[in-house]
């Protein structure tokens, strides 16, 4: 198979490979077999996700001589709880499941977290396999080994660090991908453009109609470049202590946006959107981002389809927010500016900057634009 790129995840003994290019869902068995032989295979994903896919997964992996047996979960963030993995947990046992029969996730971000939580917990961990079939499962979710279920008092409150064995990202599923998540995730790729410097961007914006598109040509090189980005971030810092806060560009805002609106009402990825125009804005206030930066962060991702104005909540009420998220130190609040594009910083920044910031961003914004 040709124009496929490999690359590394570097963490000693848990490293492993991320495969990204066209056609990888009919080497699935052979790719399996490679890190995690064994008799049998549980196939984890969702009604939707399996109905387009599951067949060809399931097929690659039985002509690599596993056994598979197929747990489907209900589609969205609902389900990332749980009581879904216990569902999970229940099936394994009536499958039989031993402690090295792999685990292959089918699926978004969701299944991702969920079926990545189950494989880390079930036997103490199994060997698992992501197949991220969204854009931003792609670029983001299946690697690191963040994996996760919601509570009611809050999402990602349970899970634990557990590394896959193995991605597989074929950029030909993102066809089928319904806009709104397609743009959502474009936005994270626009992170790692703003944070990894001038070519990934560069490429993006040279060639911006293919990539909303998710033309497969170009999306395969973005693709691969954010995973690379995401990879050696998270060699450089696997539990997130330290360096790995920097993907968090946009997040700080972003996640109050998400809190404040009820999740749900923005996709992440637009939250996340506004969330590096605000950034970008208190960079600027705070003598940190110069203006040319500002114009190209907030110019691009609205180029890119993506929103970029604050919705109309006080300053102080999406400061409050911030301040009850786990970032906030003594009323600092932590966040992800830009010196330039390419080489972010981690800082605390004074409440009354951001709320002064916040209160003239969306003029600013427009200015900008
Ligand atoms: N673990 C991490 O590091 C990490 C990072 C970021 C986000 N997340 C988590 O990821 C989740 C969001 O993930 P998401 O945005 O992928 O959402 P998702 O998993 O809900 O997928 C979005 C929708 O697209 C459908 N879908 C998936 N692939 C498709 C395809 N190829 N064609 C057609 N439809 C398809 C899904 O069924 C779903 O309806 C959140 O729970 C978030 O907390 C985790
Ligand atoms: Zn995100």
């Amino acid at each position: 198979m040709s124009d496929i790129t490999n690359l590394e995840v570097a963490l000693g003994s848990r490293s492993y490979h991320v495969l990204v290019g066209e056609g990888l869902l009919a080497q699935a068995g052979d790719q399996v077999r490679r890190v995690a032989p064994a008799e049998r295979v549980t196939l984890i994903s969702n009604d939707t996700v399996f109905e387009l896919y599951g067949d060809a997964v399931v097929q690659a992996l039985k002509a690599a001589g596993y056994s598979v047996d197929v747990v489907r979960v209900g589609d969205g963030e609902r389900h990332k709880s749980l009581s879904a993995a216990t569902n999970i947990y229940e099936k394994l046992t009536s499958f039989g499941a031993q402690r090295w029969d792999p685990v292959v996730v089918l699926g978004g971000g969701v299944i991702g977290d969920l079926g990545g939580f189950v494989a880390g917990t079930y036997m103490r961990g199994v060997p698992l396999i992501h197949v991220p079939t969204t854009l931003l499962a792609q670029v983001d979710s299946s690697i690191g080994g963040k994996t996760a279920v919601n509570l009611p008092a809050g999402k990602n409150l349970v899970g634990m660090f557990y590394q896959p064995r193995l991605v597989l990202s074929d950029i030909a599923v993102l066809a089928s991908l319904p806009a709104k998540y397609a743009l959502g995730g474009l936005s994270e790729v626009l992170k790692y453009g703003f944070l990894e410097g001038k070519d990934l961007l560069a490429f993006v914006e040279g060639n911006l109609a293919d990539v909303i598109a998710l033309r497969s040509s170009e999306m395969r090189q973005v693709v691969a470049w954010c995973c690379k980005t995401k990879a050696r971030v998270v060699s450089e810092d696997e539990r997130d202590e330290g360096r790995r806060a920097i993907l968090n560009f946009g997040h700080t805002v972003g996640h109050a946006l998400e809190t404040l609106q009820g999740y749900g009402t923005y996709e992440h990825g637009e939250a996340v959107s506004i969330g590096m125009a605000a950034a970008a804005v208190i960079g600027l206030k705070a003598g940190l981002t110069d203006e040319t930066t500002a114009r190209k962060v907030v110019g691009l991702l609205s180029r890119a389809g993506l929103p970029v104005r604050l919705p109309s909540v006080p300053a102080e009420v999406i400061a409050g927010s911030i301040l009850l998220d786990k970032k906030a130190r003594d009323r600092q609040m932590r966040f992800v500016l830009l010196r330039k594009i390419g080489e972010p910083v981690v800082t605390s920044v004074p409440e009354d900057v951001v709320v002064g910031s916040l209160g003239q961003a969306n003029h600013l914004i427009d200015r900008m634009l």
